[in-house]
């Protein structure tokens, strides 16, 4: 599953880099070591820069920052955040309140998944069978506001007169603010029901409650269901089969699932993906304070957690689109479209949307 993006023994001395700080080696000694990987865009000091940062050494993390000019926005936000917070351990819990994700949705990148979203949804509405009154699930609707757009968008191709919505979120703040818009944004006949809690870890009581609800016509998971690493996603996959007609994933094209902590393949990873997010956030028309937002009380917290935390302590598990097909096939769905949002700079897949039956 994993991508392999460097040789074998790239691999291991970047291991031994990180061992060096584990026992406390010189910062001019791995900055030796550094030279001699000469791996490209100065990875080699990027991966130390991280390593140091996450074992302790943040004074050394931020000297080794000052002497390599990086080009990624990862390095930019995360040392300049390094610095300002005295260390990279941050206090923060993401989507406890909707503001950094209410500052998120203004983004240039957010538009531009949304518009490739409504089509994805479009394609889908003109082929597939519906009835007037409908049930739909949405696992993470976050502020609602993709919700009420997907929503809207099927009413606006279909003639569905009634919806009966269950929102699911693990953050009440989220379900309350999704409700909300949910009841004054949907154009349509709608009954909304709330299900708090993880959709990999919903209880007795809940599971009954949604299978009292089903068969959903269709379930939204649009950047929700990554949130979980590969063991719950197929249990949650195998548990939706016996619930939903439909299923439509919204996700990041990217490999950190798999990957444990503090390899070179999660560090990679991270740093391309969440660069070009936040050179996005930042060259996006929105003020100073929501692009602070946007990143140092979400982006950047969901890139740091993934780059200090252990796999079992991770909140982001992104896996590709060629995983989420395997993993939906393998719980008896089948793969019916996947459409790419968003590419970035150099043509790699960043955002993709998939339906499925
Ligand atoms: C990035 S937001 C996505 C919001 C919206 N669906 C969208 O695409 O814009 C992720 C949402 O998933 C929720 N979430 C995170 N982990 C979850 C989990 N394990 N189970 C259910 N909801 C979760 C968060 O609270 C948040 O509302």
């Amino acid at each position: 599953m994993s991508q392999n993006v460097f040789a074998r023994e790239e691999t291991s001395q970047l291991y031994a880099i990180r061992d060096d700080i584990k026992n406390n080696k010189s910062l001019c000694e791995l900055l030796k070591k550094c030279e001699t990987l000469n791996l490209k865009n100065d990875f080699a000091y990027l991966y130390t820069g991280i390593m140091l940062a996450s074992y302790g050494r943040t004074k050394d993390s931020l000297i080794l920052y000052n002497s390599v000019k990086f080009s990624g926005g990862l390095a930019h936000e995360l040392f300049r955040y390094i610095k300002q917070n005295g260390s990279i351990q941050h206090k923060i819990t993401v989507f406890k309140t909707t503001d950094a994700y209410d500052a998120w949705v203004k983004t240039n990148l957010y538009k531009i998944e949304l518009e490739g979203t409504l089509k994805a949804i479009e394609k889908f509405i003109k082929t597939s069978a519906h009835a007037k009154e409908v049930n739909i699930m949405d696992i993470g609707p976050g502020n609602g506001k993709m919700t009420t757009q997907i929503i809207n968008h099927i009413l606006a191709f279909s003639n569905i007169k009634k919806i009966n919505l269950v929102l699911l979120d693990k953050f009440s703040a989220m379900l309350d603010m999704a409700s909300k818009t949910c009841i004054t944004d949907i154009k349509a006949n709608l009954e909304i029901s709330r299900v708090y809690g993880e959709a990999q870890h919903l209880t007795k009581i809940d599971v009954e409650k949604l299978k009292s609800s089903a068969p959903f016509w269709l379930t939204i998971c649009s950047r929700s269901i990554h949130h979980m690493p590969w063991e719950q996603k197929q249990d949650l996959l195998k548990l939706l089969r016996s619930l939903t007609q439909n299923l439509f994933i919204v996700e990041m094209e990217a490999n950190h699932d798999i990957p444990e902590k503090d390899s070179p393949e999660i560090v990679y990873s991270v740093n391309k993906r969440y660069s070009f997010i936040f050179d996005d956030i930042n060259s996006s028309s929105i003020s100073e304070k929501e692009k602070k937002s946007a990143i140092d009380e979400f982006m950047l917290i969901e890139a740091i957690m993934m780059l200090i935390k252990e796999r079992s302590e991770r909140i982001d598990y992104h896996t590709t689109a060629k995983e989420w097909e395997k993993l939906s096939t393998q719980a008896g769905f089948k793969v019916l479209n996947s459409e790419i949002l968003a590419r970035e700079h150099d043509n790699i897949v960043h955002y993709f949307a998939m339906t499925i039956k």
